[in-house]
């Protein structure tokens, strides 16, 4: 499949807000109770919050585009802007998420190779994630592309305490 990936600016909140949202709800939807969705979606991908994301100099978005559809989206986390205290030398993939129709088309390894390609330039030694324990689709395909499971931390969906495995791949030269 042919693609391209764009940084994302300020501009594209909109657009960020839209295929966050559906993202998030198509992939966690069966598994989770309306309400705690609805609290999520409405915590997470409001204007507010999504401005306040995309100005943090620490957090970098990227869409994916097929033809000029955006077919997914990846951020990334550095410094502070990590949702863990791990460090200068890690960088964090807070979200990786292609919209279903373009799933299993390459274009999740697609963005995982741009956040590679993004932690070496910036010389970091390891990338990280949180994925939840439930998510089997996307843990497969972490340990398909090298990230091992090193521990676990606590996420809220909504007014549900869930776990999320931290899964870690070290970067070479
Ligand atoms: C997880 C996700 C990003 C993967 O993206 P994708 O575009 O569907 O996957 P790709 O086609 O790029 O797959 C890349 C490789 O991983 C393999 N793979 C994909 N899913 C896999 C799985 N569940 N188990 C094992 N291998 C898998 C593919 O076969 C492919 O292998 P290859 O390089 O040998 O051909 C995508 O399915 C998605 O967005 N899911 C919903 C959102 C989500 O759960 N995000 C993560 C939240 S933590």
């Amino acid at each position: 499949m042919i693609f391209k990936i764009k940084k994302c600016t300020l501009e594209d909140m909109e657009t960020l807000q839209k295929v966050g949202r559906e993202t998030f709800y198509e992939t966690f939807k069966d598994q989770n109770s309306p309400d705690n969705m609805k609290a999520y979606l409405e915590k997470a991908f409001n204007p507010v919050q999504l401005e306040r994301e995309l100005s943090n100099i620490h957090s970098h978005f990227y869409f994916v585009y097929v033809q000029d559809e955006v077919a997914g989206y990846l951020k990334l986390n550095i410094h502070d802007a990590q949702t863990e205290e791990m460090g200068d030398e890690s960088l964090e993939i807070e979200r990786i998420y292609i919209r279903k129709k373009y799933q299993k088309f390459g274009l999740g390894k697609a963005l995982l190779n741009k956040a590679i390609e993004i932690a070496k330039a910036l010389d970091k030694k390891k990338i990280w994630l949180g994925v939840w324990e439930k998510n089997e689709n996307a843990i497969g395909f972490y340990e398909k592309m090298g990230f091992v499971k090193t521990g676990s931390h606590t996420f809220y969906l909504g007014d549900e305490e869930q776990t999320d495995y931290i899964m870690v791949k070290t970067l070479e030269g």
